[in-house]
């Protein structure tokens, strides 16, 4: 018998390790420990196992996204500057077989030009913009109610 509980990956996206430090006027003062320990709260909440990962390269973001081809329930995922240009993170999510939500701290439309596009938004599920770290929470609870059933 499997009872295992919905494993989710969060991917935190390159300079997001500086949070609390970096512009703190647009991203706030929290910390990505302090972010990282509501989303493991709101795990044991939701009955959701969670794995988090940081990386600040493309590459890796890659073979994170692909962890997923298989064992997982979803993605929260902030592709950080790679939303706005990398196609490879892009064509990762769409290879994957789960739910992707794509989450940033600021409101990526009031913000600088070269900001409003993301190219990875068009193949997640959806996209939550600008509510800081209550973003991740409420992708969260999306990931545990769309839950494992797919893209769809
Ligand atoms: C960000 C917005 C991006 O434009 C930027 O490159 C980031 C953080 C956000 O969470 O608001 O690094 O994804």
């Amino acid at each position: 018998m499997n009872n295992a509980r919905p494993r989710v990956l969060v991917i935190h996206g390159p300079n997001l390790n500086l949070l609390g430090r970096r512009e703190t006027n647009v991203y706030g003062t929290m910390t990505l420990e302090d972010i990282d320990a509501l989303l493991l709260k709101k795990a044991i909440a939701l009955g959701l196992d969670l794995e988090i990962v940081q990386t600040n390269h493309e590459g890796e973001m890659v073979e994170a996204i692909q962890k997923t081809l298989s064992g997982y329930a979803g993605i929260v995922i902030n592709p950080a500057a790679f939303s706005h240009y990398s196609i490879a993170v892009r064509d990762a999510v769409a290879a994957v077989p789960v739910p992707v939500i794509e989450v940033h701290l600021s409101n990526i439309y009031s913000r600088e030009e070269f900001r409003h596009h993301s190219v990875v938004a068009p193949v997640t599920k959806g996209q939550i913009s600008g509510l800081g770290p209550l973003g991740y929470l409420f992708a969260l609870e999306a990931v545990a109610a769309i839950g494992g059933g797919g893209k769809q």
